[in-house]
């Protein structure tokens, strides 16, 4: 009897152990890695969500910033599973304000592809050259309309980094350093936007000014294709950048010239700039020194800054080559409650309002218009494309494509993924070669359904989308058109006819020729 009772008490703590040998030896999942056993409890009720929302908590889109339902669509298209859902939409869409709908058209030139594997391959590239406007030597067509958004090497960890900066080789788009330098973890073949933050870190001599020598140095031998000057953050704007002292290893007190363990605050503005005109002739001298396309990155709050942009660059001989978009519904790492809440608007508004200082001036074709915030899903990017956006920047989406699971601890470095951590405990949960290939198989499968949309609309590229395609519910029963909600005349929105036509060749043969393959793991 006695041995009976043993052998029931032994059983599942043999079994525990066996679990928790295998948690630790498999690569796939960081958050069974770094807490075997427990860890699959989140699993467990990630399986069985739908059907204890039937009784209990929140229903499938309301959790913010990203619903279930989002997230769900992120981990199955980044693990290359079905993304599909079943039974119809469980939205209340008519009751919901500001839903979107984008308007299907029953004839249409563009002939929509019946392939699952339409454009998975394809590149998607961009309806504008970077940089080609103002002639600049290193001017290029960006590969992928969908970009990885600015996210330091401090705030992430080093293999999130590095599974960033991979995927985006695999996936052909563009990998922004953020504001934390350029470290040896973007260094893994994928394409490069320097980033320089008001703490000029990468950029800054002695005194921590920034230094032009400095980023030649740093950026010599990487495939950094573009500059952007970070003005200001949609999460915080007006704040400069902070690093909470846990997070501040000495690999990254390093990097950033820096002491260890200690709040990394950046400064709340330039020093090397006081105002547009002195911003405009740093812009030039760095786009001279590099060829590269330099532009800037801001949040949008007072419009005086955009109206004095635009009328130095209605002169003509300065300007620059694209203007990053945040909105006020972007991510952080880290951040006063109060300034994630209510500081600086909304990607839509914040972007349209700016959009309209450049359009009314004719210097839409000049800029290249990139936007960010909580549009790393089809539906959400198609209404920034309708409104006059030519790439788009992900960073959180991108996050969630390699292993996040939205806990939103990233500022205390206890990120149970080891996404947005230091930890070595933590961070040696998350395989970056294979991490990798989940970003790579969301962004693929991001344009894959982009093109799908835009088919489904009857053009060519998503950037020919217009705002008569796109309405929003009002939730009383009727709808408005993005023209009417944003007061855009016709032509707004879209690129030149002379960008158009280049586009609409480039695109042929993905509307024509459909084939590929998805990544899998
Ligand atoms: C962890 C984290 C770190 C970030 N670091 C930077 C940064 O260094 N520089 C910057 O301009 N924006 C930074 N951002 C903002 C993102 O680049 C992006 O603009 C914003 O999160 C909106 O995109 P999303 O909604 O797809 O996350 C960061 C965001 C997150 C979540
Ligand atoms: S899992 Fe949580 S702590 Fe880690 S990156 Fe995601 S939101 Fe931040």
């Amino acid at each position: 009897m006695k041995k009976m009772t043993k052998a029931l008490v032994a059983a599942p703590l043999v079994g525990a152990a066996g679990v928790a040998a295998y948690d630790l030896w498999q690569r796939k999942h960081a958050l069974l890695r770094n807490f075997p056993v427990i860890g699959h409890a989140r699993y467990l009720l990630e399986a069985i969500g739908p059907e204890l929302r039937q009784y209990i908590v929140t229903d499938n889109d309301e959790e913010r910033p990203f619903s279930r339902d989002q997230r769900r669509w992120i981990y199955a298209s980044a693990k290359g599973q079905n993304n599909y859902f079943s039974f119809g939409t469980d939205n209340d869409l008519e009751n919901t304000p500001g839903h979107p709908i984008i308007k299907q058209r029953t004839f249409a030139e563009t002939v929509p592809s019946s392939a699952d594997s339409a454009g998975r391959d394809s590149l998607l590239p961009a309806a504008k050259v970077l940089g080609g406007p103002r002639g600049r030597a290193k001017a290029f067509r960006p590969d992928s309309v969908v970009n990885v958004s600015a996210m330091s090497f401090g705030s992430l960890s080093g293999p999130a980094v590095r599974a960033m900066n991979a995927g985006a080789r695999l996936a052909g788009c563009l990998h922004n350093t953020g504001e934390g330098s350029l470290s040896s973890h973007h260094k893994q073949g994928g394409d490069l936007v320097f980033q320089i933050g008001t703490a000029y870190f990468g950029c800054r001599d002695e005194h921590g000014r920034f230094s032009l020598p400095a980023l030649l140095e740093r950026i010599d031998g990487s495939p950094v294709r573009a500059i952007e000057i970070k003005l200001s953050q949609g999460a915080k704007p007006g704040l400069g950048g902070m690093l909470p002292g846990p997070k501040v290893s000495p690999e990254i007190a390093e990097i950033r010239g820096i002491p260890v363990g200690r709040d990394c605050v950046s400064p709340s503005r330039h020093t090397a700039f006081s105002d547009v005109d002195s911003m405009l002739d740093l812009v030039e001298e760095i786009a001279d020194a590099t060829g590269l396309p330099v532009g800037i990155k801001s949040a949008v709050g007072d419009l005086g800054f955009w109206e004095d942009l635009v009328s130095h660059m209605s002169a003509g001989d300065r300007g620059v080559d694209f203007i990053t978009i945040d909105g006020g519904e972007g991510g952080t790492g880290s951040a006063p409650r109060a300034f994630s809440d209510s500081v600086s608007l909304p990607l839509r508004i914040g972007f349209t309002r700016v959009y309209a200082l450049f359009a009314r001036a004719g210097l839409t074709d000049d800029v290249t218009f990139i936007a960010a915030g909580r549009i790393g899903l089809p539906e959400s990017a198609i209404m920034s494309f309708a409104l006059g956006a030519d790439l788009i920047n992900v960073a959180r989406e991108a996050m969630l494509a390699i292993g996040c699971i939205q806990a939103q601890k990233c500022h205390t470095d206890r990120c149970p993924t080891g996404v947005a951590t230091q930890d070595r405990w933590l961070t040696g949960g998350l395989d970056p070669e294979l991490k990798s290939v989940r970003l790579a198989n969301y962004i693929r499968t991001f344009r894959h359904e982009l093109l799908k949309l835009t088919e489904t609309v009857g053009v060519a590229h998503p950037g020919l989308i217009t705002v008569d395609d796109v309405d929003l519910l009002d939730g009383a029963s009727g709808a408005r058109s993005l023209r009417e909600v944003y007061g855009y005349p016709m032509g707004w929105g879209l690129p030149s006819d002379a960008d158009t036509e280049a586009i609409t060749a480039l695109m042929a043969p993905v509307n024509t020729h459909l084939s590929g393959h998805r990544v899998t793991n």
